[in-house]
């Protein structure tokens, strides 16, 4: 018998639960397959868990999440649970990535064969991963914007160490990849707004300072409206993009949008000594338990927890089955990104394939 990992599992608002199971029908088929076993868990937290207790995650449960060797999370907050700031009380980023430290937030958009694209391009040709910073920059100032009635400030702060590692981190995951899909060449593309903020030239200036131990690795910043069009233009130009943290936000939705939509995205939260893997979209409440929830992001969130693992072979198998699945036809995505016959169908048929 393999080994066994202990896995937190945070299944999340709205469609968080139908996703978790969704993923745990298909990560059950692998773990027999590839002879390994994962012990779950259940850790509470998110908008519902605020509203019963008063807090988003509990001292106690963040301490299993970090101590667990991984955690899965479905999608966090309801529009109506809100901080007296107004900004979303049941979310966990601040507790999760700032609390504990995971700097590194990776976001593999990647065209799938099967899925149409809103742009004229075949599966194969987006193939990009973004990795975005994921405790500073903007989001800094998640619970201590300051103001009154006349004005607000939320400031964007960036430090030396933040810059440094986040930017280590995007050469060493370019050292892992095969370059861009248009040209083979790897490439570091920083986006930034070094043509208008301080804190954006610093950004840049310390990205290139760290590119020079990388003299294999093609180098290239480009400022953020650019980038934007970039993505939508010419998107397998890029290989892997580091970036400020609501720059990677926005530019990920972005990237969403050109492979199929968000709901086939998945993301991972990485830090020295712990992470969490989850889609990066919303919790969808609107649609919950309706059948209609695509469980893609959630079951390649669960792919990319096991490459973390170590279980490579295992998150290989997942996304070739996913792939498999879209590329039959026995998968199909409708044009907003549902998954028609919903998560429980789509899954079963993903863990079939395996
Ligand atoms: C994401 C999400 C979160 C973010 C929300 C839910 C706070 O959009 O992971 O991209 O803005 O970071
Ligand atoms: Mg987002």
């Amino acid at each position: 018998m393999g080994k066994t990992y202990n896995v937190a599992v945070i299944q999340g608002d709205g469609i968080g639960p139908e996703l978790i199971d969704a993923a745990f029908i298909v990560l059950d088929a692998v773990t027999k397959k590839h002879d390994f076993a994962i012990l779950r868990t259940e850790v509470d937290g998110g908008a519902v868990t605020y509203e019963r207790t008063g807090e988003t995650l509990s001292a106690e449960n963040i301490e299993v999440v970090r101590t667990a060797d991984a955690t899965l999370k479905g999608p966090v907050g309801l529009p109506h649970v809100r901080l007296a700031d107004g900004t979303e009380a049941g979310l966990l980023g601040g507790v999760l990535r700032n609390g504990l430290d995971l700097y590194a937030n990776l976001r593999p958009i990647v065209l799938l064969p099967g899925v149409a694209s809103p742009l004229r391009v075949e599966p194969g040709s987006i193939d990009y991963v973004i990795v975005r910073e994921n405790t500073e920059g903007l989001y800094a100032a998640r619970g201590k914007g300051v103001g009154n009635s006349w004005a607000v400030a939320d400031t964007l702060l960036v430090t030396r160490a933040g810059c440094e590692r986040i930017s280590r981190f995007a050469f060493e995951i370019a050292l892992q990849r095969s370059g861009s899909p248009q040209d083979g060449v790897r490439r570091v593309t920083c986006v930034d707004k070094a043509n208008v903020l301080r804190s954006m030239y610093f950004f840049r200036e310390v990205f290139l300072e760290v590119a020079s131990e990388y003299p294999g690795i093609e180098v290239e910043c480009l400022y953020v409206d650019a980038a934007a069009q970039a993505l939508v233009m010419q998107p397998g130009h890029f290989d892997v993009i580091v970036t400020e943290n609501l720059f990677g936000d926005i530019l990920s939705d972005l990237g969403g949008g050109t492979i199929g939509g968000i709901s086939l995205c998945p993301s991972g939260n990485i830090g020295d000594a712990c992470a969490y893997f989850e889609p990066i979209h919303g919790s969808a409440p609107a649609i919950a338990g309706q059948k209609k929830a695509n469980p893609l992001g959630q079951i390649l969130a669960s792919a990319m927890m096991l490459d973390y693992l170590g279980e490579l072979e295992a998150g290989n198998a997942i996304r070739r089955a996913v792939a498999t699945a879209l590329s039959s036809g026995s998968v199909r995505i409708d044009p907003l990104g549902g998954a028609i016959g919903g998560p429980e169908v789509a899954s079963m048929v993903i863990a079939e394939q395996l």
